[in-house]
């Protein structure tokens, strides 16, 4: 891990294309969650820098300015070269990754290859995004075209850092916009490095900036900008909530969110038990349960229940959880304390609550943030860990009776991001994926996301969608112009 923290380059904030200190020249720690200890000190972005950054992004995308009169084409190709960059430091860009996350070398390696794939999509989309000609009343031509929203906020959380941040910046550079990105203050070693590969791949100054810093400082500067035209963050419900109230507090700038969920994953007894198994234990313990759309109600159907619960303990029991580093190990620690404690408090309700606790259920040592993986039977709709977003790894398992019964108690919540439904039957799965207020339902699979596919939230889960060419509308104005003609053919 030495060999890692040697690799980090880059702890300024990102104007311009420079590395700079902050105005305050104040430092945050960022710490390692295998041990809590400082991995380096980063800089810390707060309303001055978050200003400077925003004043930067304007100028970029100011009338004349170079990424204002290039090519949509050139902007394709810039996007596509970031992807070639980020390919080529592909290690050490991981070993940042897994470093300052915790989470495994081989699942950092995996998000970076799907950020790569998420850029080079949008690099495809520059010179492809038009609007239309409208054969409107009158003696009017009217045409439609899609111009760049302008300055865009990015506010970020930990859990997937690179990829969050592929996600923000590909649909808002194929659409021609200028960017300030805050990253997650857990995670904000790969947000620069990444920044460095911008400028080498030759963006011009000003169209993307990064400045780290906290939430309430400079997450909150950038939301409340007055010369920001579009925040889109992905994080909690609760900063969701307060993102909408500064855009209306300011200038009504523009929102996507991409928020939580308590996604159900339905069993059905027909499915095949060991595949049904291992498809709900990566939906809930993927990336250590730190996964918005985890897997995280696992309804079963009574006929196979007690056997799907024996199985899905003994699938429990030989994850590997240690140093993320080790090429062995599925499971790293948790982010940081508060989410450790978020756990153990919710595992404690658990247990309170009259679930069973049927493996797991405690923090591993004392060093760093590893919790054990955690599975409970018995668990009912009302209980806690039904209920709340848990963000760690452990398994609620419920059991239901039939169709209809399930689709209503999985729609009953104020989320609705993700679902999933393991049948061999076709009527039961369509009826299901109908039926589930969810903005993406998966068939006898789990986290199927790629960037062709939308993803986003119905209800308290979000606003927009990320991926697909609909996230290219959070990042575009529709302008319709009307010329008169002459005459009428
Ligand atoms: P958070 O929502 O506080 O953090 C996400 C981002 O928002 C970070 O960049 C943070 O600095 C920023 N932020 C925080 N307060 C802000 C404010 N007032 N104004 C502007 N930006 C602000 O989430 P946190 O505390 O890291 O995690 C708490 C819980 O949120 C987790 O346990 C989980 O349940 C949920 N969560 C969901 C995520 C998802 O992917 N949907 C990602 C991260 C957390
Ligand atoms: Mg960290």
């Amino acid at each position: 891990m030495a060999s890692a923290a040697s690799l980090i380059k880059y702890t300024k904030l990102f104007i311009n294309n420079e590395f700079v200190d902050s105005v305050s020249k104040k430092t945050f720690p960022t710490l390692n969650p295998t041990n809590g200890a400082k991995i380096i000190d980063i800089s810390e972005g707060d309303k001055e820098d978050i200003d400077k950054a925003v004043q930067a992004a304007k100028a970029a995308f100011s009338r004349g300015a170079p990424w204002r009169k290039m090519d949509a084409s050139t902007r394709g190709k810039l996007i596509i070269k970031l992807a070639d960059l980020i390919e080529r430091d592909i290690n050490t860009l991981a070993k940042l990754e897994t470093l300052d996350n915790g989470k495994p070398l081989s699942d950092s390696t995996l998000d970076i290859q799907c950020s790569i794939d998420v850029l080079r999509y949008y690099g495809g989309y520059c010179d492809k995004i038009h609007g239309n000609t409208i054969p409107a009343d009158g003696d009017c031509l009217s045409l439609t075209r899609k111009e760049p929203v302008g300055v865009v906020g990015q506010i970020i959380p930990w859990n997937y850092p690179i990829m969050m941040q592929i996600w923000k910046w590909g649909p808002a550079l194929a659409a021609g916009c200028t960017m300030v990105l805050k990253p997650a203050e857990q995670t904000p070693i790969t947000a620069l490095a990444l920044a460095a590969l911008v400028k080498e791949a030759g963006f011009p100054p000003g169209v993307v900036n990064v400045v780290p810093g906290y939430g309430p400082t400079a997450g909150a500067a950038l939301a409340l900008h007055k010369d920001v035209n579009k925040v889109a963050f992905t994080g909690s419900t609760i900063v969701g909530k307060k993102i909408m109230e500064y855009s209306a507090q300011s200038n009504l700038k523009r929102v996507s969110l991409e928020l939580g969920g308590k996604s159900p994953l339905v069993v059905f007894n027909d499915a095949d038990l060991d595949e049904a198994v291992e498809i709900a234990h990566n939906a809930i313990f993927g990336n250590h349960g730190q996964n918005c759309c985890a897997g995280s109600r696992t309804f079963v159907q009574s006929g196979i229940y007690d056997a799907f619960v024996q199985k899905a303990v003994q699938k429990a029991k030989l994850r590997k959880v240690g140093d993320p580093f080790d090429p062995n190990v599925q499971q790293g620690p948790q982010i940081d304390k508060p989410s450790l404690d978020k756990i153990l408090r919710l595992i404690d309700s658990g247990k309170k609550e009259g679930a069973k606790l049927e493996i797991g259920g405690s923090r591993i040592g004392t060093e760093g943030y590893f919790v054990e993986p955690t599975v409970f039977s018995n668990v009912t709709d009302a209980m806690s860990i039904a209920k709340e977003e848990i963000f760690g790894p452990v398994q609620s398992i419920l059991k239901f009776e039939t169709l209809e019964e399930v689709i209503e108690r999985a729609n009953d919540t104020y989320y609705g991001l993700a679902a999933g439904v393991i049948t061999k039957n076709i009527d039961t799965a369509l009826t299901f994926a109908q039926a589930v207020q969810a903005g993406s339902v998966w068939v006898n699979c789990y986290d199927y996301i790629t960037p062709q596919t939308p993803f986003g939230g119905y209800k308290m889960s979000g606003i927009g969608r990320e991926m697909g060419a609909e996230s290219l509308d959070a990042y575009v104005e529709t302008k319709t112009i009307s010329i008169k003609l002459p005459t009428k053919v």
